[in-house]
């Protein structure tokens, strides 16, 4: 079993309630940019409950992965309201089991927060994606401002068991990956980045 996932198969009936005063403030927006990128054929690492359909309906084919197969089942039933047509896959973000350069795009959001290795899971989609297509990542991440950061710095504590970080930037842990930066930005106090990165 992945690390974890027994936590997030607990969260699958709450997870959306849970996010619910946080999702139009601070994910939907990043939600936003990462679909407005999206092209093609697409993966989504991680995709929960798959929070991300409603921007991404439309693409012509869409693969979403998680590790946990409760919060898949919300993910399927999200589609099947939308009439999205997806392939959802219950398995390990860090072994990804498509050849070289197979997806146009590849997706995760708010995910890389919760792996035990941000940069074994950032290889992946580094190898699965097409030398001209993109890897684009949204997440919470390490404030810019000090109060910002040092609520981050006891949430991190109080967040240990569930295996969640607040002050992790998968911007600069790119090139561990094989990637590079095309396109960042952030929100206000930079508690939400969003990256467009492509194979170094
Ligand atoms: C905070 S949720 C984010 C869900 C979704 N991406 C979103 O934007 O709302 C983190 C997700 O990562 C998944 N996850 C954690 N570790 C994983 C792994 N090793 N492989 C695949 N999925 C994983 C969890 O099951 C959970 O659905």
């Amino acid at each position: 079993m992945v690390e974890g996932q027994a936590y997030w198969d607990t969260q699958a009936a709450t997870y959306d309630r849970a996010t619910a005063w946080i999702e139009p403030r601070l994910l939907a927006p990043a939600r936003e940019w990462v679909a407005q990128r999206v092209r093609g054929h697409t993966l989504e690492v991680a995709a929960g409950t798959g929070a991300n359909l409603p921007y991404l309906r439309g693409r012509y084919e869409l693969v979403v992965w998680d590790s946990s197969g409760a919060l898949l089942a919300e993910a399927r039933g999200r589609a099947r309201d939308l009439g999205v047509d997806v392939t959802a896959v219950q398995a390990d973000a860090s072994r990804l089991p498509w050849p070289d350069a197979h997806f146009d795009t590849v997706v995760c959001t708010f995910a890389l927060c919760c792996v035990p290795d941000e940069v074994a899971v950032l290889r992946e989609p580094a190898s699965v994606v097409h030398p001209q297509g993109a890897v684009l990542l949204a997440d919470h991440v390490e404030s810019s401002a000090w109060l910002g950061r040092l609520v981050q710095r006891g949430l991190d504590v109080a967040g240990r068991r569930y295996g969640e970080h607040h002050r992790r930037r998968p911007l600069l842990r790119l090139s561990e990956a094989g990637l590079t930066a095309v396109e960042h930005t952030a929100g206000r106090y930079r508690l939400v980045e969003q990256v467009a990165a492509c194979r170094a």
